[in-house]
């Protein structure tokens, strides 16, 4: 099993994320670590305290509130827009009785990745100003974290946030690029991959008939929230009851590499630029001199990845 933890802005997706590692029999979720994002950070890590009594009764994973801020930068504020007042699509799930624990997102992975080395996978799934904090604070995990995989970024397609920029990477770039260039096993998983991953109103009809029991409460959860994010896709992409799985995505990667492929290389974030702020550069030459390299995701086998996520809930 692999042993991870995860640090979320608990939004929609990655509510779909959080549930799917929480259901899947392959991974271990040692930890949630929250980040300002699509919503303010004590709110992520309510909605994921949350999501484990929705998934898991009665279990306690440690839930550790992060930064509330990017790193220099003033915030532009959050994606309720895209993700509801209350980030999980305005969708009302009971309240937990645990609560987060005293350690900072930062103060944890350092612990966790020095207490396991070589075990511990930590999937980012919103800005990586906690990670690029831990690093700060340890630049040991860089031996001690087995690898990270980001969901965030994009190459070849335009961004979602700018024209070029998407929004994990947009929001704290000076911590993007701190981590890209940290010389820490990076797999980038973005929107190159992700946008071609979706699910869709047909999938939720599969989950609704043929759904486990036991994940009846979840599926409901998912088919609720998943209207709101619809609509915004519908707003913003022209897409008809479908929705990327962005940070599902980057989860289900995570556990299993061979869902996409991918190619080294060199990149760097720009994080000066007027325009191009959030930009995931990539020196593609063949003899690249600017950045260093980590793996970027350019490929997904769509209809597997889409399987794998529906198959834990059915
Ligand atoms: C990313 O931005 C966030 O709003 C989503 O949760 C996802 O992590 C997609 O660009
Ligand atoms: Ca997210």
């Amino acid at each position: 099993k692999t042993r991870i933890i995860i640090d979320a802005d608990t939004g929609i997706d990655d509510a779909l994320a959080i549930l799917y590692a929480l259901r899947a029999p392959n991974v271990i979720v040692e930890g949630i670590t929250t980040v300002f994002g699509n919503i303010a950070v004590e709110k992520a890590a309510d909605n994921s305290l949350r999501l484990i009594e929705l998934a898991k009764p009665g279990y306690e994973i440690p839930v550790a509130i992060g930064a509330s801020k990017a790193l220099v930068r003033e915030s532009s504020g959050f994606a309720t827009h895209v993700h509801g007042e209350n980030g999980i699509g305005n969708v009302e799930i009971p309240a937990s009785t645990q609560h987060p624990i005293s350690e900072t997102a930062s103060e944890f992975i350092v612990r966790m990745a020095n207490e396991n080395p070589g075990e511990i996978v930590l999937v980012t799934l919103a800005h990586l100003t906690n990670l690029s904090m831990a690093i700060d604070m340890d630049p040991g995990i860089k031996n001690t974290l087995k690898k990270v995989v980001v969901m965030g970024g994009t190459i070849f397609n335009p961004g979602n946030r700018t024209p070029v920029a998407e929004a994990n990477i947009a929001g704290d770039p000076e911590a993007a690029d701190h981590v890209f260039t940290s010389g820490l096993p990076v797999m980038m998983v973005g929107l190159d991959v992700t946008l071609k991953t979706r699910i869709t109103q047909e999938h939720i009809d599969l989950l609704n008939r043929f759904g486990r029991e036991e994940n009846k409460a979840i599926i409901s959860f998912m088919e609720q929230s998943l209207t709101h994010y619809f609509n915004f896709y519908r707003e913003v992409n022209f897409l008809i009851n479908s929705a990327p799985l962005h940070d599902p995505l980057a989860l289900m990667v995570a556990l299993q590499p061979d869902l996409v492929t991918y190619k080294e290389m060199n990149v760097r974030v720009e994080h000066k630029g007027e325009f191009t702020s959030g930009m995931v550069v990539a020196d593609l030459r063949a003899q690249p001199k600017v950045g260093k390299p980590i793996q970027v995701a350019v490929d997904v086998d769509v209809e597997r990845a889409v399987g794998t996520f529906l198959s834990v809930f059915m």
